[in-house]
């Protein structure tokens, strides 16, 4: 070994040891005849001390070091003048008696401390000095101790980890695949799995009873903080089990995560389903670390806000508002730009509407021309509005109006400080609809508008007494599938898989696939549940976002060593590239270039 010690741990117990250190230099501080330098590397920091009486050519040799050369110091463990209590190793510097340059740096294009002068593309672009700063590192650190974690406690529960392949087959299901051309197999693809789960299935059918694997997946769809298009899962899957077994065997790993990784205690979490979800929350994965539930104002058996001549809310589908508790001092400016915020395009509602329950009893709204004091009273009675409290109504079709009030909660709990980065609100939504109706998702192929999508996967099974609805109400099944959610972000996702091959056909006849076409695509599926498939289930959680919440962050990114940037670009290697025309002829696809 190079060194004898890390940068880390030596302390006052060490005084007068002989010992080596390796590392980088982070900086220096020169004070003529005395010179210090912090000497960094993954454990910590050790300030170097050198003094011109005792070597003359020592100093000399310190002082021309740069940031970053990477040395090797030998010498003796000393008392610090100043001690630095903010350091683990403040106590004590190493009192240099030999010196050696194992590599010299050019300067880094950024300052490769806590605090950062690199803008995010330099930072990516220069990812493995990015990596050597104390935040990013610590990031992977903790994503390493979430991996072992998993393990552990799914090794403890009889899961066997078995790699699945990366070249498989395209499906037009689902996301957009990343494809690979085969040379050997002219004009033939390969696909990037988007993940496992036809071959978890298929090992559940070869009697694995309990398969898990921390496994890359690739998805050609558009990215955001939470999305990369390659990214993470723990997979798994269980033999011979019932919803509730999958939903206690996964609580039990969160619980495992929190308490190793955190040392927080989660309670029992919570079920809410997937309609209560969307009335209460406007969202399948709600955010509840804060209560400012929906209220309703014109439904049918209690239309609070009908009739007053007010044309916005009489003729909307669905006027529907949220109490935020003691916002009612807020000022016209921020009202205002609430209202901004609403109509952005993302958030999509064309107005805000408002009432304010003010300290001294009386309530003032945006629309007072329509609706008396007394109309407004009705309003706070719904509301469950008290003195200091403000209701945001918004009005007009009923997806769309759902969707901006969901995104306009999230906004008022972030800036009523709600969202607090520490709390921790763990829940499971289930009872998921098997299907949904596609109206052109632009994140599908255009061949797939206008049919019945699978909300999970086309492998999710209804739930038995909804079966008969196939045939005549698709939408209205419910399927055995379930999201865990965390802090308003889907963790994971998983459901009672079919093992029938009558009811997988039927599926696929329900999403529009041709017997041929569903025999093409997932033959090798529905023939393996012909030879004794097991009733079975699983999950599988977003590692990279749990990895992101658990550091209480809210992009993904920060927790993928070498992550894509939003274009779906690596900048660091400059990829995705175009490649040779000797390439693309050998793959068979040089034709397409040459017509381009
Ligand atoms: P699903 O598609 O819900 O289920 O994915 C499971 C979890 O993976 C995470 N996730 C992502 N994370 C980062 N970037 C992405 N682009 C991305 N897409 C998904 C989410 C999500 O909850 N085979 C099924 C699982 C099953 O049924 O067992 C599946 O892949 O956290």
């Amino acid at each position: 070994m190079l060194r004898t010690v890390n940068c880390g741990e030596l302390n006052l117990s060490n005084k007068g040891k002989e010992v080596t250190l390796c590392g980088w230099v982070q900086r220096s501080r020169d004070k003529g005849t005395l010179l210090w330098i912090d000497l960094r590397d993954r454990y910590g920091i050790t300030q170097l001390f050198f003094d011109e009486t005792s070597n003359v050519d020592l100093i000399k040799k310190a002082r021309s070091l740069g940031r970053e050369f990477v040395i090797q110091a030998k010498g003796t463990v000393i008392e610090r003048e100043s001690k630095n209590p903010n350091m683990p190793t403040g106590e004590v510097e190493l009192k240099v008696s030999e010196l050696n340059i194992l590599n010299e740096a050019i300067t880094p294009p950024f300052t490769i401390e806590d605090e950062t002068d690199g803008g995010d593309e330099l930072r990516m672009k220069y990812r493995y000095l990015d990596l050597r700063r104390n935040a990013v590192r610590k990031n992977l650190e903790l994503r390493h101790r979430l991996a072992i974690e998993t393990r552990n406690y799914l090794d403890s529960q009889q899961f066997l980890e078995v790699e699945t392949p990366v070249l498989i087959k395209s499906t037009p299901e689902g996301a957009r695949d990343f494809v690979v051309p085969s040379r050997m197999n002219e004009g033939q693809f390969y696909a990037l799995p988007q993940s496992p789960q036809t071959f978890k299935q298929l090992l559940m059918v070869s009697g694995f009873d309990r398969y898990y694997q921390i496994v890359k997946c690739f998805r050609d769809e558009d990215l955001r903080a939470d999305r990369q298009p390659e990214f993470t899962q723990i997979d798994c899957e269980m033999s011979f089990v019932e919803q509730e077994d999958i939903l206690q065997t996964f609580e039990g790993l969160t619980r495992h995560l929190f308490k190793k990784v955190k040392d927080i205690d989660i309670p029992a979490l919570p079920r809410m389903t997937y309609a209560d979800a969307m009335r209460n929350y406007g969202n399948d994965k709600p955010d509840t670390r804060f209560e400012m539930t929906f209220v309703y104002l014109n439904e049918a058996n209690n239309n609070v806000v009908g009739g007053k001549e007010f044309k916005v809310f009489d003729d909307a589908e669905l006027v529907v508002g949220i109490c935020a508790k003691g916002a009612a001092n807020y000022t016209r400016k921020q009202l205002d730009e609430l209202t901004e915020f609403v109509k952005r395009p993302q958030v999509g509602a064309t107005g805000l509407v408002y009432a304010r329950y003010n300290d001294d009893g009386t309530i003032k709204s945006s629309v007072d021309k329509f609706y008396s004091e007394e109309d407004l009273k009705k309003w706070a009675t719904a509301f469950g509005a008290e003195k200091g409290d403000l209701m945001l109504i918004l009005a007009g079709g009923k997806d769309k109006t759902v969707k901006a009030l969901s995104e306009l909660r999230l906004e008022m709990g972030t800036r009523l400080g709600l969202r607090y980065k520490n709390a921790f609100s763990c829940l499971w939504v289930v009872d998921f609809p098997l299907l949904e109706w596609n109206e052109g998702d632009p994140n599908l192929l255009a061949s797939l508008a206008g049919r019945w999508h699978a909300k999970h996967h086309p492998f999710t099974s209804p739930k038995p007494e909804d079966i008969e609805l196939l045939k005549t109400d698709p939408g209205a099944v419910r399927a055995n599938a379930y999201d865990m959610v965390i802090n308003g972000v889907e963790v994971g996702g998983g459901s009672i898989r079919i093992h029938n091959r009558n009811l997988q056909a039927q599926m696929f006849e329900v999403l529009g696939f041709s017997k041929e076409e569903a025999q093409k695509q997932f033959g090798f599926l529905m023939n393996a549940f012909e030879f004794g498939a097991p009733p079975h289930g699983g999950i599988a959680f977003g590692f990279d976002r749990l990895c992101s919440l658990f550091g209480g962050a809210d992009s993904i990114r920060d927790f993928i060593a070498f992550p894509k940037n939003n274009s779906g670009r690596d900048v660091m290697i400059d990829s995705p590239s175009e490649i040779s025309d000797e390439q693309l002829i050998e793959l068979s696809i040089g034709v397409v270039k040459a017509e381009k």
